[in-house]
Parts: C-alpha cells; sequence; structure tokens
C-alpha cells in the first residue's frame, strides 16, 4: 500500500507505507485510547483508558462527564503509547483521530489532541470514521483483503455492509429502530444488570436454555432490522412473573438466540446474494459468544470469516489506526469538524 497525504500547514506530501507508523486517538463515548500501528496491522502500542466504574452508578454514559474524563485522561494515554512503541512524536508517520458519528464534546478532546500533534511535528492529520475504524480492526494480525460482507454491531449502530474495496462500501441493511448493542443493554437493565449490560447478559445467557421461551423476530426488509418489539416482548415476559424471581438464565439465553439467529440469517443471505466469500464481524457486539459462535459457523458454508481479537471488538484506538491505513479517507484535513451522526 501506497497513499500520499499532505501535511496540515506545510503542506509536505508524506508517504504512507508499509513501514509507516500511525498514532491514533479515539474518544467517541466512554473509552479514552491512544494507539500505535505499524502497517495497518501490527499493533505496538494499544492503550485504553475505559470509563465504566464513573458511568456505572449512573446506568448510562453522561456526555458532560464523559469529555471531562477525556481531557484527565488523554495526555496519560498518548504518553504511554510513545513508551510502549518505544517511539518518540517525529518518528510518527501520521497522526489519526476518529471524527464521528460519537458524543460530540468527547470527540472534539481526541480530533483536536490528534490535530495538535499533527501540527506540531508537521505531519498529516487523517480523521476516521468511528464505523470503519470497528470494521478495520479486523485487519490487525490478518491478512485480510476486501471484498466481504460486514455485519457490524456496537452500541449505537447495526449494519450490514458491502466492502467492495478499500474505498467503496454500500450499507445494504441496517436497524429501523434500536441497535443491538441498545438492546443489550436496555434488557439488561430491565433485569436489574449494571452498565454495560450486554456483556453481563451474554455471560447469564451461556448458563440458561435458549429455547426456554419464544420471542417474536421482526418481520423488517431483507437486509435490515428492528429490535424495539423485542425489548417490549422481553418487558412483558419479565412482567408476567409478576415480582416472582426471575429465570435470568433462561431469559438472558432466550434473548441471545432471539438476536443472534436474526443477524445469523441475514448475514448468510447477503453472502449468497453478493456472492461474496468472506464475511466479517465488527463492533463492540462483535464480543458476544452466541453471535461469534452463530457467524464462525458460516465456515461450515466454505465462507471465510473474521472477527476482531477481544480486546480490538469495543473501542480502541489501533482499529482507528488501521482505518487510517486501509480506507480512503474524506476527513484528512483541519478543517474537519466533528459530527455525532452520520449524514
Ligand atoms: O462498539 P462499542 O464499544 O461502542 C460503540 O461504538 O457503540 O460497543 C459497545 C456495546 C455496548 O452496548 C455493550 O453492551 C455491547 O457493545 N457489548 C456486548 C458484549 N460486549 C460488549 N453486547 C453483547 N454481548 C457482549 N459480550
Ligand atoms: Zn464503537
Amino acid at each position: 500500500m501506497n497513499k500520499i497525504k499532505n501535511t496540515l500547514f506545510s503542506n509536505r506530501p508524506v508517504t504512507i507505507d508499509n513501514n509507516s507508523l500511525i498514532m491514533a486517538i479515539e474518544s467517541s463515548c466512554d473509552e479514552t485510547a491512544c494507539a500505535i500501528v505499524r502497517g495497518g496491522r501490527e499493533v505496538l502500542a494499544n492503550v485504553v483508558a475505559s470509563q465504566i466504574k464513573i458511568h456505572e452508578e449512573y446506568g448510562g454514559v453522561i456526555p458532560e462527564i464523559a469529555a471531562r474524563e477525556h481531557l484527565e485522561a488523554i495526555n496519560v494515554v498518548i504518553d504511554e503509547a510513545y513508551k510502549q512503541a518505544g517511539v518518540s512524536g517525529d518518528k510518527i508517520t501520521a497522526y489519526a483521530g476518529t471524527v464521528g458519528p460519537g458524543l460530540v464534546g468527547c470527540l472534539l478532546v481526541g480530533m483536536n489532541a490528534a490535530k495538535t500533534l499533527a501540527l506540531a511535528y508537521d505531519k498529516p492529520f487523517i480523521g476516521i470514521n468511528h464505523l470503519n475504524a470497528h470494521l478495520a480492526a479486523n485487519f490487525i494480525d490478518t491478512d485480510l483483503e476486501p471484498p466481504f460482507v460486514a455485519l457490524l454491531v456496537s452500541g449505537g449502530h447495526t449494519q450490514i455492509i458491502k466492502v467492495n474495496s478499500y474505498s467503496d462500501m454500500q450499507i445494504i441493511g441496517e436497524t429501523i429502530d434500536d441497535a443491538v448493542g441498545e438492546a443489550y443493554d436496555k434488557v439488561a437493565r430491565l433485569i436489574g444488570l449494571p452498565y454495560p449490560g450486554g456483556p453481563k447478559l451474554d455471560k447469564l445467557a451461556q448458563e440458561g436454555n435458549p429455547f426456554a421461551f419464544k420471542l417474536p423476530e421482526a418481520k423488517v426488509g431483507e437486509y435490515d432490522f428492528s429490535f424495539s418489539g423485542l425489548k417490549t416482548a422481553a418487558l412483558r415476559l419479565v412482567k408476567s412473573f409478576d415480582g416472582k424471581e426471575l429465570p435470568l438464565k433462561d431469559i438472558c439465553a432466550s434473548f441471545q438466540e432471539t438476536v443472534s439467529s436474526t443477524l445469523y440469517k441475514k448475514v448468510k443471505h447477503a453472502l449468497e446474494e453478493t456472492a461474496y466469500s468472506q464475511v466479517v464481524l465488527a463492533g463492540g457486539v462483535a464480543a458476544n459468544s452466541e453471535i461469534r459462535k452463530k457467524i464462525f459457523s458460516l465456515g461450515d458454508f466454505g465462507y471465510k470469516v473474521y472477527a476482531p481479537q477481544m480486546k480490538y471488538c469495543t473501542d480502541n484506538a489501533s482499529m482507528v489506526a488501521s482505518a487510517a491505513y486501509f480506507f480512503e479517507n474524506t476527513f484528512d484535513n483541519i478543517d474537519v469538524e466533528v459530527f455525532s451522526r452520520v449524514k
């Protein structure tokens, strides 16, 4: 791979190739992260400061508190990343930062830190879409190359994406209401699990009977999803116990079975229709045990299946650096602003 990027002020062209070191910063939600990645695939430093403990007591992320915490943590994670990789700022080829979608106050902290470093060392700045970063987590330590079908499942998004090349991708299906991670967190909250409930619900589900309760699968467009009906059905199920002790493990397992089999069916259909031979799982919910299991079972039909290592599923900066290296970036200028939603 060979890319030419201009520096911000001096317009000096910089070549990005296999040996390039990209430092990236991620601060779109409740993780302050910094990483240094060589050639898009080799992680030299991966530092993540999580705010989960702080937001736990509120049952969710409070944007103002999150932004303040990013300010506290940003210099610490940057220094730690240089130390872990054993390099100094002038040895970095380009600086990348997530510009959206996410919480605006949070994004501003990371993006401005990355722009500042780029200016200080006279290097290019590369702005990254957080969703592309989640996809790029699959490039780390692998030989993956497009084309592939991707299932992106996070706290804010649920999409099936046709990734035709590094510069051409199409969202062919998405949720019309809740994202998968959001549905997990809401149902987890309903049954009394602390924030973020997704991983805890997953853990309980592994010990329950997935066929104990029949929950509804939404009837929506070919590749689209809807999880709000399922959430309501879970609420009704919980209420039906009328204060009696809940069969928590069975409820979790039944919910997990419904979600994962919907995702599986739609992804399999997309693979058949596109005739692509590779499938990629991405986003925080890619850490889910049953969703991983079902998507990996597509290997039985001859598809090559990729999912990020656990530490690269939830928000981190290595995936941002990898996206900066591989994908065609449209945000690499000093004027780029953060954005909360994809327009
Ligand atoms: O990608 P991510 O770190 O942040 C966003 O960009 O949204 O995803 C966080 C989401 C949360 O909703 C969290 O509950 C969910 O991913 N999550 C899981 C699991 N691990 C994380 N959901 C279900 N099962 C898991 N094992
Ligand atoms: Zn994310």
